[in-house]
């Protein structure tokens, strides 16, 4: 349940001197930072992580016979280590480390769909989908033949449940869909639909890139087959994701990308691949994004989860509440306990990017555009939106900040 808005689960003054980069003034105004959703911003610990590894043990990994590489191999192993407890996955097997998000949907479209799909097979992804977990599929539809369906959304900005038996059937061989849009703020019902999709023999991935920052995440739980989620977005470094995948699923896989660390024996014409994880990680990885994770997963471990998700909720309430004094708005989305911290709105006569031109002139950071998701766009009759997305270290005073903003914004324009 909510708590009240005044209430605030977290000390975000303690919080928010650990982020230097919110020290600052933008355009001679403190800055309101509420681009979250696009990417969030690290505190020292974890600058101070990626400097760690640079000045004492940076070096290749899995390929060293000296002291360095242990320390680095050592390190990126803890690291792997510890994003499998924060997700709680069986097996250090089943973690990916990769680019990001878009990759790891690539990777699975690429391995396990070019793989397991023929033509007449269905794919069945939902209304609210980021381009990221679109295009993949729309891209394997193309080499292979299958078809795409989508969940649809109520005009509430929910998953239409009711929709689902009809829409799962025997041909769905896997279903795509993210675990909290991006631009509607949606927490949708991971393992109900999970469990579903199973009963008809289709796996499941989980887009996760906004919800894995947001709140604790149970990967057995979901019962998710496939679940990708970036770096960026969790106060981690920029250039790296995780995929985790169920270990028989990955095991079965053919590799995705060749070359170094991912192979077993080579001839000059022929290789086997390596056992898990290395099979998927071939080249040398983002070493130093990866070690410095572990300090941002143990940032948002002290701080917790929950704490965490029920303080961007009661932001996202009171931005809802506040929102309602401004005439011609309309929040695209739910209600706030049905949503993460986030919240995207249409004025009406008023274009999002002029909004956010003026916003940013008082400091105030959000996101304008289709936000990677134009078909959601479309269902909401809308060819843009703009977007304020929480964290943490945000605080009931920056909401109000950013009204205060947007009256300005809508007097300017109106
Ligand atoms: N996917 C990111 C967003 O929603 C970039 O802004």
């Amino acid at each position: 349940m909510l708590k009240p808005s005044s209430e605030s689960t977290l000390n975000t003054e303690q919080i928010r001197a650990d982020f230097p980069i919110l020290q600052q003034q933008v355009h001679g105004k403190p800055l309101v930072y509420l681009d979250n959703g696009a990417s969030t911003q690290r505190p020292i610990q974890v600058i101070q992580a990626i400097s760690d590894v640079y000045e004492q043990c940076y070096s290749n990994v899995h390929r060293g016979g000296h002291l360095l590489s242990s320390r680095s191999t050592d390190a990126y192993e803890a690291s792997r280590e510890a994003i499998r407890a924060f997700i709680q996955a069986k097996s250090t097997n089943e973690i990916i480390f990769t680019p990001g998000t878009t990759f790891g949907i690539n990777l699975v479209a690429r391995s396990w769909g070019d793989a397991c799909l023929k033509a007449g097979d269905e794919i069945l992804v939902t209304e609210m989908e980021h381009h990221s977990n679109l295009i993949p599929w729309q891209q394997l539809a193309q080499r292979t033949g299958a078809v795409i369906k989508a969940i649809p959304i109520t005009d509430e900005g929910q998953l239409d449940l009711s929709a689902l038996p009809g829409l799962l059937t025997e041909k769905t061989k896997i279903v795509a869909m993210t675990a909290v849009s991006n631009v509607l703020g949606t927490i949708n019902p991971v393992a109900k639909i999970v469990k579903q999709a199973h009963a008809v023999g289709a796996v499941v991935l989980v887009d996760a890139a906004q919800s894995v920052p947001h709140e604790a995440t149970n990967v057995q739980t979901w019962d998710a087959d496939f679940v990708a989620f970036s770096a960026h977005k969790m106060l981690g470094p920029s250039g790296l994701g995780i995929l985790y995948g169920k270990e028989s699923l990955l095991d079965a896989m053919p590799p995705f990308l060749g070359g170094g660390s991912m192979i077993n024996t080579v001839t000059i014409d022929s290789f086997t691949p390596a056992m898990l994880p290395a099979k998927f990680e071939a080249g040398t990885p983002p070493i130093a994004q990866a070690i410095a994770l572990k300090a941002a997963i143990d940032y948002l471990t002290d701080v917790g989860m929950e704490n965490i998700l029920q303080h961007e909720q009661n932001l996202t309430q009171h931005a809802h509440q506040r929102l309602t004094e401004i005439e011609g708005l309309r929040i695209l989305g739910p209600a706030p306990e049905l949503k993460a911290g986030l919240v995207s709105f249409d004025i009406k006569g008023m274009n999002p990017r002029d909004i956010a031109g003026i916003l940013d002139t008082q400091g105030v950071a959000v996101r304008e555009g289709h936000h990677c998701a134009i078909p959601l766009h479309q269902r909401l009759g809308i060819s843009s939106s703009t977007r304020a997305s929480f964290y943490l270290y945000n605080t009931l005073e920056e909401v109000d900040q950013f009204i205060e903003a947007l009256k300005k914004a809508t007097m300017l324009l109106g």
